[in-house]
């Protein structure tokens, strides 16, 4: 038997086999029988989901001999030639190597002839994004002038880095991210056709690893086979891929619950004594605690929760004893903890740190409730949450909280005036900054130099309107804000909606491009504007034009919640510092 990857193996042959996309296969396919098909298209989306796999069999539907056909019968010379990647007119080229104007005037010259036995020319661009500008002006001369019977399909993970030139010249379909469900259904298909045999939590396990490719859950599977052999167990992948067990998640929500600054520490303790990697754990987690939360806002039948049937009644039962705001704020925290340990060098001492934060999460949420006072807001601040939670909860305004985030998005440490050290988690951890999201709702009024701010000022009025109109629609969906309020500019103009976020939230960005949230921030954009706009997340370059140094700190010493802060508390500042900051 001649070895063929599953992924090559599998390829879908037909728009019908074509998992998820039935936005774009319907679309095509209606083209072709009707005779509409465009000069060019741009397929756009995530690695891994078919965007080379819709445009070949898209090739075959131009080009079959019983053909122009919705239904290519994948058994004509023309069709097998195309699988087989030798047909004369079906040119894929790779643009991440060929992004020089030499190759597009190449390009140019071939489809400037007649098909060579074929009906169309079909020109297949990979990456199409990496076109140097130069290239990408002379592609865009032949798309202006489209020699008959040629088509171009630009495949890009970016489109947004298309010059919109050529944006404006094809026709644009938005490949999404697969979901857990269908991700985990191909690969049980799979595994049954290749006569494997495989345990469902080995299933989820590689699913949820996919993160919502499908090519990235079959070259897992892969991997599953030539580690376990025909027989996958939960454990052998969970093993392979460093995954930890439920069990271990289990006693971090425990923690996290019981407010066990020790049971947290002995688990950190415990997976490095595993082997464990911290960063893999940390991902779990957030993971975990964005199921929790999916689980909680909507509940756990909802198709957005990441895991199968059996593990649902478990993860209700751990939802039900937090509040929709804490497990906000943990999936915040735990995202700074993963941005942190990518980037320090020290992943014990900033897991510690991290857990140590959701542990306390639960005690500064009165604070934010104090701040808000502070400020005279009416609003019942959506992350000042303690009023869902539980009775349970122990609440103790008294003890005053280590540290607190700021309106600039800085970190303020207090240091009390009179009492030794602050007692709310007992542990040998240096205190660090809070990473605690700042809302926007934590912005005080008298702040005009936020981010925020500035980036309102940026856009023009109407779109501002728009802007801000949008955002109290997001709001109403706390999962959703959850995700977009630590975005720093909202820019807007009759096609996109442009968010940016720090360099250092990278995590929450590509979470963000996942297709749940993406359709809900569509959907809502389409509410509000009426117009069906494109969502693009950008990270801001790493140096903004930030204050520093003195200016900072005489900044947060005129902030008025600073000032309050530390009357009511009696500190002084000692220290001032960003997010991540060493
Ligand atoms: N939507 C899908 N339905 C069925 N199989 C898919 C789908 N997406 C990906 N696959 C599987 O993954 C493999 C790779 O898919 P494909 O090459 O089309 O991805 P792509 O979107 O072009 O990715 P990249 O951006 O990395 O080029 C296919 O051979 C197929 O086995
Ligand atoms: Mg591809
Ligand atoms: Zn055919």
């Amino acid at each position: 038997m001649t070895y063929k990857v599953i992924a090559r193996k599998y390829r879908p042959q037909t728009f019908a086999e074509i998992v998820g996309q039935q936005h774009v296969t319907r679309t095509l396919a209606n083209a072709i029988t009707s005779n509409r098909v465009a000069h060019a298209y741009i397929f756009s989306g995530v690695r891994g989901v078919g965007k080379t796999t819709a445009a070949r069999i898209l090739a075959k539907a131009l080009n079959c001999a019983s053909g122009p056909t919705a239904t290519p019968d994948n058994t004509c010379d023309s069709c097998r030639e195309i699988s087989a990647g030798s047909s004369l007119d079906v040119l894929e080229i790779d643009a991440a190597s060929n992004r020089g104007i030499d190759q597009i005037r190449e390009l140019r010259e071939m489809v400037r002839y007649a098909p060579a036995s074929s009906r169309y020319k079909v020109v297949i661009l990979d990456e199409a994004h990496q076109l140097t500008d130069e290239a990408s002006n002379a592609l865009l001369k032949t798309l202006e002038e489209p020699p008959e019977r040629v088509v171009f399909i630009l495949a890009t993970t970016r489109a947004e880095d298309l010059v919109e030139t050529i944006k404006s010249r094809a026709q644009l379909f938005q490949f999404r991210a697969l979901t857990f469900q269908e991700i985990a259904g191909e690969i049980e298909r799979i595994a049954n056709a290749e006569q494997l045999t495989i345990e469902p939590g080995a299933v989820a396990v590689l699913a949820r690893a996919a993160e919502g490719s499908l090519r990235d859950g079959l070259s897992l599977l892969e991997q599953a086979i030539a580690y376990g052999g025909e027989t996958i167990t939960d454990a052998q992948v969970r093993e392979l891929l460093g995954v930890v067990a439920e069990s271990v998640l289990d006693e971090l929500v425990a923690a996290v619950e019981e407010q066990s600054a020790e049971r947290a520490l002995a688990l950190v303790h415990k997976l490095i004594g595993d082997g464990q990697n911290l960063q893999h754990f940390c991902r779990e987690a957030i993971r975990h605690f964005r199921n929790l939360l999916v689980v909680r806002v909507c509940n756990a039948d909802s198709e957005l929760v990441a895991a199968p049937a059996e593990e649902r009644p478990r993860l209700a039962g751990q939802a039900a004893r937090f509040s929709e705001e804490d497990l906000t704020r943990f999936f915040h925290i735990l995202l700074a903890t993963d941005d942190d340990l990518r980037r320090k060098p020290d992943p014990r001492l900033h897991l510690e740190l991290g857990l140590l934060k959701l542990i306390n999460a639960r005690r500064l949420a009165p604070l934010e409730e104090a701040l808000a006072q502070l400020r005279g807001e009416t609003r019942r601040p959506a992350a000042a949450g303690n009023q869902a939670a539980p009775p349970s909860v122990p609440v103790r305004t008294a003890s005053p909280p280590p540290f607190s985030t700021s309106s600039t998005g800085a970190a303020v440490r207090m240091a009390p005036a009179s009492e030794p050290a602050p007692s709310a988690s007992a542990t040998s951890a240096p205190p660090a900054p809070s990473s605690l999201p700042s809302t926007d709702r934590s912005l005080p009024a008298s702040a005009p130099h936020t981010l925020a701010r500035a980036a309102e000022a940026h856009s023009t009025g109407a779109a501002s309107a728009q802007v801000d109109a949008i955002k109290s629609a997001i709001r109403g969906q706390k999962f959703l804000w959850s995700m977009v309020e630590r975005a720093t500019r909202w820019e807007m103009d009759a096609n996109e909606l442009r968010l940016f976020f720090p360099s250092d939230s990278r995590t929450l960005a590509e979470m963000l491009q996942a297709r749940d949230p993406m359709e809900r921030l569509r959907t809502v954009l389409q509410q509000v504007t009426g117009m069906p706009l494109r969502v693009c997340v950008k990270l801001e370059s790493a140096r903004g034009g930030n204050a520093r140094g003195p200016e900072l700190r005489a900044r947060f010493e005129e902030d008025p919640i600073v000032r309050a802060m530390l009357e009511k508390f009696g500190g002084q500042i000692s220290e001032i510092k960003r997010p991540g900051e060493e």
